[in-house]
């Protein structure tokens, strides 16, 4: 199968034509690897997903950064402070929706995902190791969790590097990708299982 070339990275900007792959075992495999290039990618429109959550009878959504994806798993990760409210939301529902979407590709993407945090194992303190020396550490040092109120007018100084860390990661699996392609030619949409096997629907 062809690699398929992202686009004028994030930007939207008509420009490098991409060519309309034309079955679903392409388009399944395009998807995982763009997935894979929005790791690499600071500009690639899909490396900041929302990330819809339940919260007892309401749904809650944020932006999180795509760190690792595994293809063969089909596994995304992302990371988070392990005291932050959705942490709280996935130990009681972890079934989850993301959505991406890419002006460069004119593709949008929602998954449906199983979210697994872990806080602890090899898993977290390999890359809490090559975090903690770079600026990033500091989003896991807090001493307070997110949301917390701030007591004053001023934000807290920055906590120190050997500060207790809140660093947590989260696996995403992917149980069923939603694609959507808008096109001037017509828009076409398909859904894929877990197993990858893909059907055509009406956008
Ligand atoms: C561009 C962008 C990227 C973000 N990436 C992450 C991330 O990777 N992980 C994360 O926990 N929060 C990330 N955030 C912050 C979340 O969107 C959210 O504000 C925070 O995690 C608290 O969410 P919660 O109250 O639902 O737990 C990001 C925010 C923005 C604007």
């Amino acid at each position: 199968m062809r690699p398929v070339p992202h686009k004028l990275s994030g930007t939207g900007a008509p420009g490098v034509a991409m060519p309309r792959l034309d079955t679903l075992p392409e388009i399944h495999q395009a998807c995982w690897q763009q997935l894979a290039a929005c790791v690499r990618d600071k500009s690639h429109g899909w490396r900041v997903l929302g990330l819809a959550t339940v919260d007892g009878d309401t749904a809650d959504l944020r932006s999180v950064v795509v760190r690792e994806v595994d293809d063969r798993a089909r596994t995304l990760m992302f990371f988070t402070d392990a005291r932050s409210p959705k942490v709280v939301q996935i130990a009681v529902q972890p079934q989850a929706r993301m959505l991406a979407w890419s002006g460069a590709l004119s593709w949008q993407l929602r998954l449906r995902v199983r979210l697994d945090v872990q806080t602890s194992g090899l898993a977290v303190s390999s890359r809490w190791a090559r975090l903690r020396l770079s600026p990033a550490a500091q989003d896991y040092l807090s001493p307070l969790p997110p949301g917390a109120p701030l007591g004053g007018p001023m934000p807290p100084p920055l906590p120190d590097r050997d500060s207790r860390n809140h660093f947590a990661v989260v696996l995403a699996q992917v149980q069923a990708m939603d694609w959507l392609e808008l096109h001037a030619d017509g828009h076409r949409r398909a859904l894929f299982g877990a197993d990858g096997a893909g059907q055509w629907v009406t956008p």
